[in-house]
């Protein structure tokens, strides 16, 4: 029988976490401090989170990369109490734009019943495919990307040169962007921040159509459990960089020539998902100030229900202060 009590929605508290992390980070938006900027990101997240009734556990830091301070991988937050749960964070997905003062940097942060969510190992980056829900049977990672473009225009009821492709602007993409290009799709290159960009594709006022190309394993797994929110779809296959990553990871079962399907990401639909917009962003604005107060924009989404609410709060500062150790 379905038990028709609503349960806890985990989504409508981690609005807290990227709110504060996106509260902290925005005041360093284009002073090219990325170190600072991070600090102030991962120090609002870390508070909120441990304020969530919840046994948490970090499967998906961020910092490793380029030694940021950092929430780390194996950390515990939360108060202890169940739901037992597997944590994703990137406190600022878009450090390099935030730190000019450029578009399109993120806060976000993920929960999935403990165990459920995929641990990248040694790999920093996948090579990803992501679109919104109309096209979420038709990918194939293993396919070449104009195969990938027409299925996808054909289950959108489109052509391909109707669909536009988000591309992180890397040497390494040029192949792919002359694929691209050859097959007549449109191209958005983007500087950073691929986990919104995944998302977009499933939020249809955005116009882009399908990510493609190789970005952060963590992101993968953070636009993962979006998608399942959403009901779109992500694949991807680890990108090792070199064959020292290729034995460190075989030694530890991985194997980088498996497809990775969503499922394979995050195996479970009873997933939370939080973003707020730092900087102004195609898909959220970012946090703007005013006289003792800002505002900021979030999506909140949850896998179980697949409602997926955009929340605009406003913070008053000087109260704020009062009662939190964060500087706002
Ligand atoms: P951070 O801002 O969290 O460092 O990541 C930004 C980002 O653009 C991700 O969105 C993307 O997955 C990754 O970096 C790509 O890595 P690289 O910049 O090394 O190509």
């Amino acid at each position: 029988m379905i038990d028709t009590k609503p349960t806890r929605n985990l989504a409508l508290e981690l609005v807290r976490v990227t709110e504060a992390a996106a509260l902290g980070a925005a005041r360093y938006m284009g002073r090219g401090d990325k170190i600072a900027a991070d600090k102030a990101a991962v120090d609002g997240m870390r508070l909120m989170l441990n304020t969530i009734e919840m046994d948490g556990v970090i499967v998906i830091g961020e910092g490793e990369k380029d030694s940021a301070p950092m929430l780390y991988n194996g950390e515990h937050l939360g108060t202890g109490q169940p739901p037992q749960v597997d944590i994703a964070v990137d406190p600022i997905d878009g450090t390099r734009p935030l730190a000019l003062g450029l578009n399109n940097s993120i806060a976000t942060v993920a929960l999935a019943p403990r165990g459920s969510m995929f641990n990248p190992g040694p790999f920093m980056y996948m090579n990803k495919i992501a679109v919104g829900p109309e096209a979420r049977d038709v990918i194939d990672i293993e396919a070449p990307p104009a195969e990938n473009l027409r299925r996808i225009a054909r289950a959108k009821g489109a052509n391909v040169n109707d669909l536009t492709v988000v591309i992180l602007d890397r040497p390494r993409h040029e192949a792919l962007i002359n694929e691209v290009r050859k097959a007549g799709a449109r191209i958005r290159l983007i500087p950073d921040g691929d986990v919104a960009a995944a998302l977009m594709t499933a939020i249809p006022e955005t116009g882009i159509d399908v990510l493609m190309g190789i970005g952060g394993t963590p992101e993968g797994v953070l636009a993962a459990t979006a998608m399942r929110c959403t009901g779109g779809a992500i694949e991807g296959k680890l990108w090792p960089r070199n064959q020292e990553e290729i034995d460190k990871g075989r030694e530890l079962g991985y194997d980088p020539s498996r497809v990775l399907t969503i499922n394979d990401l995050v195996s479970s639909e009873d997933v939370f998902f939080a973003a707020t917009g730092i900087t102004n962003g195609d898909l959220l604005h970012g946090v703007e100030y005013f006289r003792d107060g800002a505002r900021t924009e979030s999506l909140v989404m949850r896998g179980l229900t697949g409602t997926v609410r955009r929340i605009i709060s406003t913070h008053r500062i000087s109260k704020l202060s009062q009662i939190s150790a964060l500087e706002y």
